[in-house]
Parts: structure tokens; sequence; C-alpha cells
């Protein structure tokens, strides 16, 4: 498998050291260079690490997402209808294409030794509105940013969650060979 496949978890505890600009360059690159329906692109990131922007940010997210306030690096994901290659039969594919490039970002944040967690747990509005961001685009994600930190500043629940078994339905429930079957073969436990 690749590495950073294996080696990446949403983990939280987070250090506030400053991710190199060269860094952050290289974690876009890999973002961009993920393919899309008609190459349409249809992602937008805006990569906050400055002020007043990333307080502004941090004042958005939900109560149980407290540790993502020590990221020195938020990368807000989003999308627009409009942007979406939309075949004719109604398929839409803006935010399948923008989850493939968050997905290569995160995996080059890995490479390069950083804690990469996407959140939904924010307020869209409230990020938007900090940041400026058109009401036609959908705030999708945060993408929490930073070195690995100490988990003693998280709850005891995230603690233990740091480096806890990975949780997964048993592969044969969500893969299937050949046709539709819920009884494929059975590969064992998934942890
Ligand atoms: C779209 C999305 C939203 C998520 N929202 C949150 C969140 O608000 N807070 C949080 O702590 N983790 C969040 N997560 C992380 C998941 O809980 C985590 O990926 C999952 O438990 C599997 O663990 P693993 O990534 O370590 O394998 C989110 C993940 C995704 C993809």
């Amino acid at each position: 498998m690749i590495p950073e496949i294996e080696k990446r978890r949403a983990r939280r505890a987070l250090s506030d050291k400053p991710v190199p600009a060269e860094v952050l360059e290289r974690i876009m690159g890999a973002a961009v260079l993920a393919p899309s329906c008609f190459n349409n692109q249809p992602w937008r990131f805006v990569v906050v690490e400055r002020e007043p922007y990333l307080t502004a940010v941090k004042a958005a997210l939900s109560e149980n997402n407290y540790w993502a306030k020590q990221a020195p690096v938020i990368i807000v994901v989003c999308t627009k209808a409009d942007l979406d290659c939309a075949p004719a039969d109604g398929r839409e594919y803006a935010s399948f294409d923008t989850g493939l490039a968050a997905q290569n970002c995160i995996l080059q944040a890995v490479k390069e030794g950083l804690v990469a967690h996407p959140i939904a747990g924010f307020s869209p509005d409230n990020v938007r509105s900090a940041l400026g961001i058109p009401p036609d685009f959908t705030v999708i994600t945060l993408i929490i940013m930073g070195y690995p930190g100490n988990p003693s500043l998280l709850n005891e629940k995230h603690r233990k969650a740091e480096n806890s078994e990975r949780i997964r339905l048993p592969r044969h429930q969500v893969v299937m060979y050949d046709s539709w079957s819920t009884s494929g073969p059975d590969t064992g436990p998934v942890v």
C-alpha cells in the first residue's frame, strides 16, 4: 500500500509550529493534480495562515473541534454547482472532484510529516463571512493542518483516539466483486 495512505490518521494533537511556504506549495500542487470531470477543476481552496483570518476561521469551529485551535494552517475547501461537468442525466461531480483534490492535499501533507484532518464541525456561514467567500460557493470542509503536537492538550476521549485501532466496516460489506452481493469473499476482520 502507498505508505502515506497507511500512515494518515485523523489525529488531533497539533503543534502551533508554522508550516513553511514551500511545503504548503507542494501540498497545494498535489491537490490541483487531481482528476476532474471534463477537467473542470471545480475545487477552490483558501489556505488560511495569517491573522485576522486564522482566528476568524477558528471562531467558526464547533465546540468538539476545540483541538483545531492549535493549528497554524487551515485549508478551506470549496466548490460551486456551476463548476460541475453536469451530465445531462443529472449526476453531480463537483463535490466528488473536490474530494479527490482534498485527499491529494491530505496525502501530500502526510508525506511532509504533517497531520491533515478534514472536519465538518464548523459553521460554513461564519467561515464564508470571515473570508469573503462568495454566496454561490459551498464550503465543504476545513482541513486542519499542522505538525504533530502534544496529546496532553486533548480531552481524554481524543487522547485515547489518537493512536487507536482503525475502525472500518468489514471489507465484504463495502467491496463486492463482479456483481452486487452482500456475501462477497470473507476477508476476515479489518482493523
Ligand atoms: C467530511 C469529514 C468530516 C469530518 N468531521 C470531523 C469533525 O468535525 N471532527 C473530527 O474530530 N473529525 C472529523 N472527521 C474525521 C473522521 O472522524 C475520521 O476520518 C474517521 O473517524 C476515521 O478515522 P481515521 O481518519 O483516523 O482513519 C471528519 C472526516 C471527514 C472525511
